[in-house]
């Protein structure tokens, strides 16, 4: 019985220790399984932030290069419009030389005792002034073609006022004809006067063929007395948007004042001196010499 007894209790021994190594080597496994997921997660996660970071490189790469695109295609546009306005102003330049070349520069000049038109001078382009716009008395009725609509539009703008009747006089003068003309008032009033009030041939600037002398249809031809007419209040207030300007006003330092005596010199040239409250032969010359390539604008 004894030795039954401790056969029995010797397996059940054995058995406990076997089932407990079972046990143990589970846990073990387990274990070593547990400790292997463990690795791969942090594995995991280690390669999850080295991709966030990679990523944010990439971003910050991308903003870079997107910023660096952005400010090539400003500064690329920036520099496209100072080239614009480079070949504009090159293209405004060379239409201004290709004007000032075919312009003649005689017509800004100051002629009055101070530049010389010699006897051959003659307009590039004479047209008669329309009837209806001269005096039945005006012998000197050409004008410079360029000019004439100018001459035309201010008349016809003139006479559509009420009561209002401005005429051409004495226009285009050639050398001959201011030399006869001279000549004649020299025996008439004798150098002194005529000196203060008729220019030398090669002088004046009738032989322009821009300039003329005004009168009314009421008047008869007759030039003095027009500073008191409404006409002459008319050209004061208007003859500069049509390019004209009067060339002696009162105690000017060339001639006695003329009222009656109008010189076209361009819109923007006669408007600078109609604002600057000043007169053609109270400018600068050089400054004048700006306005030449415009003067038929
Ligand atoms: N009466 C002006 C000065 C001229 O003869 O041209």
């Amino acid at each position: 019985m004894k030795t039954f007894l401790a056969k029995t209790s010797t397996k059940i021994i054995i058995g406990v220790i076997l089932i407990g190594a079972a046990f143990f080597g589970v846990f073990k496994y387990v274990e070593y399984r547990f400790d292997l997921l463990a690795g791969v997660v942090a594995q995991s996660k280690d390669n999850l932030s080295e991709a966030d970071q990679k990523i944010a490189e990439l971003e910050a790469t991308l903003a870079g290069t997107q910023s660096t695109v952005t400010s090539a295609l400003d500064q690329a546009e920036v520099s496209n419009r100072n080239l614009k306005d480079q070949v504009n102003e090159m293209t405004n330049t060379v239409g201004a030389l290709e004007k000032l070349s075919t312009t003649d520069p005689e017509l800004l000049k100051k002629y009055s005792k101070v530049y010389f038109l010699n006897e051959h001078y003659v307009p590039i382009s004479l047209s008669d002034i329309p009837a209806e716009d001269r005096s039945k008395s005006s012998t000197n009725f050409q004008f410079h073609s360029d000019a004439l609509p100018y001459l035309e539009k201010m008349i016809e703008a003139a006479n559509d006022e009420d009561g209002l009747s401005l005429l051409a006089q004495s226009a285009y003068r050639s050398f001959a004809a201011q030399s006869v003309l001279k000549a004649n008032y020299k025996v008439i009033y004798g150098a002194g006067t005529a000196n203060s009030f008729s220019a030398d041939q090669g002088y004046s600037e009738h032989q322009l063929g821009t300039t003329l002398d005004f009168t009314t249809g009421k008047t008869a031809g007759a030039l003095e007395g027009f500073d008191k007419t409404p006409e002459y209040k008319w050209l004061l207030d208007n003859a500069y948007q049509y390019g004209f300007v009067i060339s002696y006003p009162a105690n000017n330092a060339y001639y006695k004042y003329e009222p009656w005596h109008w010189r076209f010199v361009g819109v923007a040239l006669a408007t600078r001196l109609h604002d600057d409250k000043t007169y053609f032969y109270g400018m600068d010359q050089r400054i004048i010499d700006t306005y030449l390539a415009q003067i038929f604008d």
